[in-house]
């Protein structure tokens, strides 16, 4: 089982947009998945209460909790554990980036997220774990979405793919399904899949690699 954390310190990126959307891709992908909402504002399970279909699954819970979840999650034969944190550094962002096998760390390309990166940046290297940037919200195309890719590539790894905004996310979130439910043709949810296979990727990695290690 890998656990999955979204995390930044600005408020409002999108770290429970994509939680949400990617733990229905990789429902749809056939993973038993798992949303672990910590933050107080609940707009996770908010979503969940508007949802008609049960998977994937959310909980939510106490930074305190935590630990017991992901150990329960794993007993109970989940694959992926999508951990959604609140937009302030709080001891529960660093519990939800010590559980974490990946943590993914949603930007949009603007100079205010751009600027809170290297706090967000800290706290995941000081744990000590694999981190990538995602940039969200972008404009389709433009100089904006290079111009914030370089700027992040110098603090940390850049993921390869782009979320656009697009009026999909909202509405769908408002129906409480995910984009590749919401318009399974659409691009919203052809950026969510592309994504989400990025990240499985990743994490076959680094379950590899942990193996290897312990070979
Ligand atoms: N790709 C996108 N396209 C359009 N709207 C988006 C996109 N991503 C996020 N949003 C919208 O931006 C707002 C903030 O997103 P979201 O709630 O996911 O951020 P957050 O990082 O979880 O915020 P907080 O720090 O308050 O928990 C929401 O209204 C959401 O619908
Ligand atoms: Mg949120």
């Amino acid at each position: 089982m890998a656990v999955l954390t979204f995390v930044t310190q600005k408020g409002g990126s999108g770290k429970t947009t994509l939680a949400l959307n990617l733990a229905v891709a990789a429902l749809e992908a056939g993973r038993r998945s798992l949303i672990l909402d910590l933050d107080p504002q609940a707009s996770a399970e908010s979503w969940y209460q508007d949802r008609d279909r049960e998977e994937p699954r959310l909980v939510r819970l106490a930074a305190a909790e935590l630990g017991r979840a992901v150990e329960l999650a794993a007993r109970q034969g989940f694959d992926v554990v999508f951990v959604d944190t609140p937009g302030r550094d709080e001891p529960a962002v660093a519990a939800a980036i010590r559980a974490a096998d990946f943590c993914l760390v949603p930007c949009r390309p603007t100079p205010p997220d751009m600027k809170a990166q290297p706090a967000t940046v800290a706290t995941i290297r000081r744990l000590n774990k694999p981190f990538a940037f995602v940039l969200v919200q972008t404009p389709p195309r433009g100089f904006r979405i290079r111009e914030a890719q370089q700027g992040l590539a110098v603090l940390g790894p850049v993921v390869p793919v782009t979320v656009v905004a697009r009026h999909a996310f909202q509405d769908a979130q408002g129906l409480g399904l995910g984009v590749v439910e919401y318009e399974p043709d659409g691009k919203a949810a052809a950026e969510i899949r592309q994504l989400w296979q990025w990240i499985a990727r990743r994490l076959e990695r680094i379950a590899h690699d942990a193996q290897t290690h312990l070979a």
